[in-house]
């Protein structure tokens, strides 16, 4: 199963790697700018964004196979290498790349009409899974600031930004928020909450991870920031980390 992660940060696609990897579950990055919602929360903006990019795929799927009113290219010709099937003589080259792909799926039932072909293909291509993250940086001491405007309060005034707006304000917890949002083309978008609480600390310290890592420090740990940590160590915390293996405990239901 090949999961598609819709985000700009390489980083998020590689923690997502490493929690799904256990599963057999891929995880490839797209990186797909889909219109963010204005909310004070994250769940909205996550839902809008997963149910918007599925539609925007399958929208594009229509465009490729949807353009040829699920009339084949040519038929594909099929025969028998190696016990393998293989596709000869499909002058497109996209489909013909595309039912190679399928192939090795499909091979039990090579001997069902054409039209079988077409739908099983069709469904396949338009049905995928989509995931996106919203997350936020959330300091109950300055009212919930940066929360869902996380991303731009970091590209404006940055940590230094925060630790200035923070400084000689006794109360210094915060907690980091993940929301994974998870849709299909023609379903709801289902969403996964992860939260780790902790403390933003006098000064940055540290050059690991990204964002927010080197001024946040996690409760449950022993002082160091996330910047500070390994990203396996990171892991066993993080708010994303948290998140994901909700997103695993689902998807391990829909595989049985
Ligand atoms: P977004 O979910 O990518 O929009 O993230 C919002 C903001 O929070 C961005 O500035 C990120 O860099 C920051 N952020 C998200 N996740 C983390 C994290 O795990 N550690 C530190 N900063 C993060």
């Amino acid at each position: 199963m090949k999961i598609l992660f819709v985000t700009g940060n390489k980083n998020k696609v590689v923690e997502a790697a490493a929690a799904l990897r256990p599963l057999e579950v891929e995880v490839e990055q797209i990186d797909y700018d889909y219109p963010e919602i204005q909310h004070d929360t994250l769940e909205p903006i996550a839902a809008y964004g997963a149910r918007h990019t599925a539609e925007y795929l399958a929208k594009q799927s229509f465009a490729r196979f949807g353009g040829v009113k699920l009339r084949l290219p040519c038929e594909p010709k099929v025969r028998e290498t190696d016990g393998l099937p293989s596709v000869k003589s499909c002058k497109n080259e996209v489909f013909a790349r595309y039912l190679e792909d399928s192939l090795p799926e499909i091979s039990r039932r090579i001997g069902d009409s054409a039209r079988y072909l077409k739908c099983f293909i069709f469904q396949k291509d338009f049905q995928k899974t989509v995931i996106v993250e919203d997350a936020g940086l959330f300091i109950p001491a300055l009212g919930g600031f940066p929360g869902p405007y996380s991303a731009y309060v970091h590209d404006t005034i940055g940590n230094g930004g925060i630790l200035q707006l923070m400084r000689q304000l006794p109360n210094r917890g915060a907690s980091f928020k993940s929301v994974i949002g998870l849709c299909r083309h023609g379903e709801e978008p289902k969403l996964f909450t992860g939260i780790v609480e902790g403390t933003i600390t006098a000064e940055g310290r540290g050059t690991g991870g990204f964002g927010y890592d080197p001024i946040f420090e996690p409760k449950e740990r022993d002082g160091r920031t996330f910047a500070e940590m390994n990203t396996d160590e990171k892991n066993q915390y993080s708010h994303r980390a948290r998140a994901l293996r909700k997103l695993v405990e689902y998807l391990k239901k829909q595989m049985q």
